[in-house]
């Protein structure tokens, strides 16, 4: 739809970018200019700038840049045709008019949207109706209470054609309601009838929280278990994700998001308190789909089920991202015990159980190397060289060069620490195969733990400090930033967990580890936290003395002396004794 130019330029004119954006960023006015935090990326200092006089945004951080339009159909994700509206309503001016087509489209979607909403309210008025009941005890042993259900909005469609018959009484297009999927139309078009039979349902808002579409599950076993709306003028599957507009706020306070397979899960896990989760809709996580969650969050955690397909389908969540990655922008995978969905470890478990989960997040390249060595013999030059020759295959589709770079980097590294494994290995007679050379690499989750840990428990680490110095981890920044807190803890024993993160990080403007805001969250006890504590310290202490041993029993190959033979056999016992103990 084209819209005359003055009606845009009156538009610019009478709302000021400040007035539009400093809806949801903090402005500070600087001279002719405001600056803020970009709301296209995340960042703890303001690079995100506004001139209300030439009426442009733009960000040095991420390079945003636009007009109120372009800010309303960028950040917001708007249709052109309603950020439009949206501006002409704000500024108290009527849409103008212009083509007759134009104003058709703009009343069907009107329509389209009416429909949808008068479909939602008869499906909620139907679960809370006598013919409700069973809807009621299934929802019910599900552990979804009446607040949670008014929250999603969720909904029964009883047996019959009721919803076809309210439509109709309604006044409302029975052509439209079947060109969404709502209602079907007989071949002859003679009869018409309700598509979600016997079913609760889901509604499916948009981010303005208008329901766009809706899935319905089955109350008993039978196929297919979800039905849900087709695509329609309204709803575009691959660019939507099941309660963002719930959860957006929560993601961009924690520059977190947590992405699982379905509505239950997402539902379940926001009753317990993890309001940053979404889901996909029915469909494979599409690229569009990570994009939006890259507009709110760095690292979207994915945490599909824990059977044979979650996982599969989170390899190919990260196949996807990996040719899109850009600096800062990621992904993070938690791997569910069994065959867990996070509705079952929420329930059936507890919201701590999914906590825990959630903290022993991998990370993409992580994932991509257990991914790529799994399952495979490197015992031979030929071997390895072929999970070279295939790692670098997978690099080489990123697209941006200084995050492949950085990826070829860590690659080589990964292959030199396999190359020093497997020589070390062969020298003690203990080689494992794959399994056992990948195992030191994995150290780091262990150490930002502790980290972690460190930062917000200091009191509690104290008598422990000394054992922590003994440590050595393979991230040199997680190491570094470690060393820092025990000096400081050593030096200033009663700083508190707020003044460690103020010297260490808040005033260097470096970003707090992620792990940290899950513990905070956590609300362990002091008991739980030593114990705790003690096991992540008790798995490092294992991994550097390990590794310990492996270079003494290098030098020894070289230089065979006594002496160094009792050290590696003290080394020896205890390894067995720290790792018996567990
Ligand atoms: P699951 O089968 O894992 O569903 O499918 P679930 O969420 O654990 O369902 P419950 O706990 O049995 O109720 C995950 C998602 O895949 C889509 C739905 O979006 C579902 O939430 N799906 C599944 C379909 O669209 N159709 C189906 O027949 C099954
Ligand atoms: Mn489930």
């Amino acid at each position: 739809m084209s819209f005359p130019p003055q009606f845009l330029d009156e538009l610019r004119e009478r709302i000021l970018l400040s007035q539009l954006i400093g809806k949801k960023v903090k402005l500070t006015k600087r001279g002719r200019e405001y600056t803020g935090l970009c709301p296209f990326h995340h960042e703890k200092t303001p690079s995100f700038t506004i001139n209300d006089d030439k009426g442009f945004y733009h960000c040095f951080g991420c390079g945003a840049h636009g007009d109120i339009v372009r800010y309303l159909t960028d950040c917001e994700k708007m249709p052109f045709l309603e950020a439009v509206e949206y501006l002409a309503h704000m500024a108290g001016l009527s849409m103008p008019q212009s083509s007759p087509e134009a104003i058709q489209r703009q009343t069907t979607y009107k329509n389209e949207l009416t429909i949808m909403e008068e479909a939602c309210l008869y499906f909620q008025q139907q679960l809370f109706s006598e013919r409700g009941e069973k809807a009621r005890t299934y929802f019910k042993n599900r552990g979804i209470t009446a607040q949670i259900a008014k929250q999603f909005r969720l909904g029964y469609a009883p047996k019959g054609s009721g919803l076809t018959v309210r439509l109709q009484e309604k006044g409302l297009s029975l052509k439209t309601a079947a060109s969404l999927g709502l209602v079907v139309e007989n071949t002859e078009k003679r009869s018409r009838h309700d598509y979600f039979y016997d079913r609760v349902m889901f509604p499916i808002l948009n981010r303005r929280k208008q329901v766009i579409a809706f899935g319905g599950r089955l109350l008993e076993k039978g196929e297919p278990k979800y039905l849900n709306s087709p695509e329609t003028a309204l709803f575009h599957k691959g660019e939507q994700l099941y309660a963002l507009a719930n959860a957006i706020e929560t993601i961009r306070k924690k520059n977190q998001a947590i992405l699982v397979e379905g509505y239950m899960d997402v539902i379940a896990l926001h009753s317990a308190g993890f309001t940053n989760a979404v889901a996909p809709l029915g469909t494979a996580f599409t690229e569009n789909q990570l994009q939006l969650l890259w507009q709110s969050c760095d690292e979207p955690l994915i945490c599909f089920d824990g059977d044979g397909a979650g996982r599969k389908a989170a390899i190919r969540a990260m196949n996807r991202a990996i040719p899109i990655l850009t600096p800062g922008k990621s992904l993070q995978f938690v791997f569910l015990p069994d065959t867990f969905d996070p509705d079952d470890m929420i329930r059936k478990k507890s919201p701590q159980a999914f906590q825990d989960a959630l903290m022993g997040a991998k990370t993409l390249s992580w994932t991509l190397w257990n991914s790529l060595i799994e399952s495979r013999s490197l015992d031979t030059p030929e071997r390895r060289a072929k999970l070279e020759k295939d790692a670098t295959a997978v690099i080489e589709t990123i697209k941006h060069e200084k995050v492949r770079n950085y990826y070829l980097k860590d690659l080589k590294n990964k292959l030199w620490q396999l190359e020093k494994q497997t020589k070390n290995q062969k020298n003690t007679l203990s080689f494992k195969g794959a399994q056992a050379i990948s195992k030191p690499l994995a150290g780091r989750q262990e150490g930002r733990m502790l980290l972690a840990y460190l930062i917000c428990y200091p009191h509690i680490a104290q008598n422990m400090l000394e054992t922590m110095t003994d440590i050595q981890l393979n991230e040199a920044q997680t190491q570094e930033q470690l060393s820092q807190i025990i000096e400081l803890l050593i030096e200033n024993p009663d700083y508190s967990s707020e003044q460690i993160k103020d010297v260490v990080f808040i005033q260097k403007d470096i970003p707090l580890p992620a792990e940290v805001e899950m513990l905070q969250k956590s609300n362990r006890s002091d008991i739980e936290v030593e114990k705790e504590l003690n096991k992540w310290l008790q798995t490092l202490r294992l991994q550097s003395l390990i590794a310990e041993k492996d270079e003494k029993l290098k030098a020894f190959a070289q230089n065979s002396t006594m002496e160094l033979w009792q050290e590696i056999n003290s080394l020896k016992k205890e390894i067995e004794k720290l790792s018996t103990s567990e």
